[in-house]
């Protein structure tokens, strides 16, 4: 308590000489709403899991809405990473990040209106969308193990801007390179470690066939297959999804074990059965490789992303007086 009040009167005097730029992770703490609403951590995981019972794609769903959260930053002017623009709806012309490529198929964000509305109720105007995402992202994939799976401090505020246009060049894409990975995870301070922890997220979940049929018909413009993908898996995906792609299909992205968040993305990437070119081209770099075979471990790989999740958690929020607790978390307030 005495840190953070500490901490609060050093950072007054760069508030009013306006220095919006308030992105210190260190200002996240472990259950900030303690005292503030001592409900709302409980009440993020029940509400949560009692979704989880009935959709077992949830933690799919809220695990890649709170990546592009923290991904996505808006303008350099702003310090904005995991600060719930994502779930902002379009204002009249000004196209939201979330309805910027509805084939990204961003789905679960009812379920955090649904937190955010009984929160409301209890502690009206406390608890940040931000960190609701946060939690919840890391409750519905928890909820196998009827555990926490990993720490989420919290104390992020919610950003009050939401623009489209910046999306695309902040995210990687499915067909990008390690190079390209290595270098948008190093503009956001992480490692080549942290990069192959947090792809085994693709340990969950589906994808559609654009985003890796290329690989599969055409990959370099003469009707061929990427060869370094694994002749049977490619075989059983252009079944799946024969060209031209229906744009309505989609895959498991770790075959036969989509809805268990464990190792078995490491395993068959391994066995060179990684379904986009950017799971592939973790095999590409000697370093990464190394990792890949070591994230096999279950108990290396939940302590790894458990670290790296913390790391992107709180990349670039904002805390203290910085940006605003939404009263609903499609509209700034
Ligand atoms: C390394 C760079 C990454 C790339 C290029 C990438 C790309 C993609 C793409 C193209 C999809 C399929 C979307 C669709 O067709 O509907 C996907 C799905 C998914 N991604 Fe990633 N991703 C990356 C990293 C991450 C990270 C860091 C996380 C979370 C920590 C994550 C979590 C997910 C999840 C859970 C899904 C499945 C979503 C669902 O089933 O609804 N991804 N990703
Ligand atoms: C649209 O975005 C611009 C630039 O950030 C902002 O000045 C304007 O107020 C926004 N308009 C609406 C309707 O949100
Ligand atoms: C990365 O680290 C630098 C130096 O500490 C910092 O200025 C910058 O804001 C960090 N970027 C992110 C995305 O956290
Ligand atoms: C999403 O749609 C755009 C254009 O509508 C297309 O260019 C892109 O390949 C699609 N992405 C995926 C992953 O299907
Ligand atoms: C394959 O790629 C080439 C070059 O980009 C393109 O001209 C051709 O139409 C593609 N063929 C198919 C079947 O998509
Ligand atoms: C490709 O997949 C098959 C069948 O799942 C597996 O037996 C084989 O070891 C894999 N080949 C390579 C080169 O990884």
């Amino acid at each position: 308590m005495s840190v953070r009040v500490s901490l609060f009167v050093l950072l007054v005097p760069f508030v009013l000489l306006g220095v919006t730029k308030i992105c210190d992770a260190g200002l996240l703490s472990k259950n900030f709403y303690k005292k503030s609403c001592s409900q709302a951590e409980n009440l993020v995981r029940d509400i949560t899991w009692s979704k989880a019972q009935t959709d077992s794609t949830l933690g799919a769903k809220l695990l890649r809405v709170h990546y592009h959260d923290c991904f996505v930053k808006v303008s350099p002017r702003f310090s904005q990473g995991c600060d719930a623009s994502i779930l902002l709806d379009t204002v009249g012309t000004n196209q939201s990040e979330k309805d910027a490529r509805p084939n990204l198929s961003l789905l679960g964000f009812e379920i955090i209106d649904d937190i955010k509305s009984q929160i409301e109720k209890v502690c009206p105007g406390v608890v940040s969308c931000a960190d609701i995402l946060a939690l919840a992202a890391r409750d519905s994939v928890s909820f196998p193990f009827k555990k926490p799976m990993w720490d989420v401090l919290t104390g992020r505020r919610d950003g009050r801007i939401s623009l489209a246009s910046d999306a695309n060049g902040n995210l990687p894409s499915p067909f990008s390179d390690f190079n390209t990975l290595k270098q948008l995870f190093a503009r956001k301070n992480l490692t080549v470690n942290d990069l192959v922890a947090l792809s085994g997220a693709h340990t969950i979940g589906v994808a559609h066939c654009g985003a890796f049929s290329r690989r599969l018909f055409n990959f370099t413009g003469k009707g061929d297959t990427d060869p370094s993908i694994n002749a049977t898996y490619a075989e059983s995906l252009k079944k799946q999804c024969p060209n031209p792609a229906n744009p309505a299909t989609t895959v498991e992205m770790d075959p036969q074990s989509s809805l268990s968040f464990d190792t078995q993305y490491f395993t068959t990437l391994n066995q060179n059965k990684g379904l986009f070119q950017s799971d592939a081209a973790l095999l590409t770099d000697r370093v990464s490789a190394t990792i890949v075979k070591q994230l096999q471990v279950p108990k290396d790989f939940f302590s790894e992303f458990g670290k790296s999740m913390k790391k992107m958690g709180a990349m670039e929020v904002l805390t203290g007086n910085a940006g605003e607790i939404r009263k609903n978390c499609r509209i700034v307030n």
